[in-house]
Order: C-alpha cells, then structure tokens, then sequence
C-alpha cells in the first residue's frame, strides 16, 4: 500500500516573518475557526436564509453534490447517524425532506440554539468518532469531508468505530474531501499553489518593501481511492458505489486560476469522491 501524502496549504501572513510551518488543526476549536466559524447570524431568521447562504452555492457548490449523492443512497425510513456535521446544513436540507438524520460533532456547535429554533426537529448530539462507536445502532451513517483530518492509525480506527455503530447491513456514505492523491493533485498543491504563493510574496515584496511571513499549513493527508477503500476493508466494509464530482474545486484554490474557471462548468467533475462502503 502507497503512503499516503501530507496536504499542505500555502499562505501569507503580514504580521510574521520568515517561514512559518502550523501543524494539523487538532480540537474542535481549531476546526470551528478553519470552517469560517459555527456562530449564529441573520441567516437564521427563516430556513430560506439559512439555506440560501450555507447550502446552495456554499463552497463553491460542495454542499450541492453531497445532497445529490446523498437522496440517491440514503431512505427516508433509514435511522441516519451524521458524524462530524460541523454547522449541519447538508442534514438540515434532507432532514426538511423528511429523512431521519441524528447530527453529531466533537462539541455542541456555537448555533445549536438557533438551529434548533429554526428546526425544532433537529437532533444533536456530542460524539469524537475516534473515542468509540455510538451506543445505539444505525441503518446508515453519513461523514462528510472529516476523514483528509486523519492518519492511518486514526483512519482505522475511524472504520472500526463506525462499523461498530451501525446495524448489520448498514452502510456507510462518505466523502473522502480534497483530491485524490495522484500526479496532477501533486502538481497543483505541492508545486503549483506553493510557487504561486511564493510569486505573490515576491511581488507585494517589491510594491511594498515588506517581505510578509510564509505560511505552510499541515492541512490534512490525501490518498488514492483504492487506500480509502482498504483501509475500509480491514473493518467488514465493501464498496457498493461511488462517485466524483467538484472537479475545479482544487483549481479554483489558485489566484490566478480562479477568476478564470467558472463555477459549475463542463469540467465540474471527479476530484472530490464520494463513497459509499
Ligand atoms: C471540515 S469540517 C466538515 C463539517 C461538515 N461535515 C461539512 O462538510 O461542512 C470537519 C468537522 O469534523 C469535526 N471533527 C474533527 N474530528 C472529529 C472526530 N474525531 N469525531 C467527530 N467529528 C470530528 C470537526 O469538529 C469539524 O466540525
């Protein structure tokens, strides 16, 4: 089995100098704050506004490609386990449906109370997947970009403890985050992106005078499909079906880039993966 490989993420820092390296972000805090934050805002007066900012068109479409696999593999009469739902919006959207979603994450998020207002049917609870299974046992469990956060040893455990939650039969749907790992995901994040962030710095050097702080994140680990799904193995689980999809997302983190590719184009395929074990 291939290693897999450390993301990282390249960035400036105006108030530090030199190379910085920050390691993985490791509590909930540190994921609250890499997710824009869980707060409550005015989104939250109706569901209509709530689901027009954090669901349609929330990171660049992502949450809309879930849904879509997600009504194509789950059943409304299925008692659905959501791990790590961080603010929850893709569970709410199905959940308003009629599905049946218990949502969970490391802590009770900052907009709890409020979403609980707007959804008074809306189930949460506290759970670290990596701690242990759940007591109860669920028809499907549903986790969405958590797993680029784990290394192998936790990757194990994550199948094992997920197994362990759910009835036999159950299934698992998840979705791996970021790129796969293979020679074009290399290009773009550990030569492309790095040498562009590098150029910015160089540029804002010779307008302003002021070299800014150089900033590598250790932001998770990619993988190809087939460790994913041995990893998977190891705890009963079998592949049953899969697909790709938000294929300009890894594009789309490069400044220059950017502008030039439009949301939901031809090429808006493959890249992020969705499974389902
Ligand atoms: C990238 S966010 C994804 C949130 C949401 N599912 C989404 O797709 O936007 C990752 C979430 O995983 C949660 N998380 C990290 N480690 C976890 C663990 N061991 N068990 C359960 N949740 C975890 C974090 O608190 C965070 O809310």
């Amino acid at each position: 089995m291939r290693e897999m490989r450390k993301w990282y993420k390249y960035f400036l820092d105006p108030l530090r100098r030199g190379r910085i390296y920050l390691p993985i972000d490791s509590n909930f805090y540190d994921h609250e704050k890499a997710m824009g934050g869980y707060k409550a805002d005015d989104a939250y007066l109706s569901k209509s506004t709530f689901f027009n900012k954090y669901f349609w068109g929330y990171h660049l479409g992502r949450f809309e490609c879930y849904d879509n696999f997600l009504r194509k593999h789950l059943k409304k009469d299925e008692d659905v386990l959501s791990i790590a739902s961080g603010r929850c919006a893709n569970e709410l959207f199905l959940i308003e449906d009629g599905y049946k979603i218990t949502c969970s994450d490391l802590k009770v998020f900052d907009s709890y109370k409020e979403t609980k207002t707007l959804f008074p049917q809306f189930e949460f609870m506290e759970h670290d997947i990596l701690n242990g299974p759940l007591y109860k046992k669920y028809d499907a469990v549903i986790c969405l970009s958590l797993i680029y956060l784990f290394n192998e040893e936790k990757l194990l455990t994550f199948f094992r403890n997920v197994s362990n939650s759910l009835k036999i039969g159950g299934h698992l749907i998840l979705d791996s985050a970021g790129s796969p790992d293979n020679l074009l995901s290399y290009l773009i994040h550990d030569v492309f992106l790095k040498y562009e962030m590098l150029g910015i710095r160089l540029i804002k050097f010779l307008l302003t005078g002021r070299l800014q702080g150089f900033v590598k994140k250790h932001h998770g680990y990619r993988r190809t499909d087939e460790e994913i799904i041995e990893t998977a193995k190891q705890s009963g689980f079998e592949l049953l079906h899969h697909e790709n999809y938000a294929f300009t997302t890894e594009f789309k983190r490069s400044h220059l880039l950017n502008k030039a590719i439009k949301p939901n184009s031809i090429v808006e395929k493959t890249f992020k993966t969705m499974r389902e074990c």
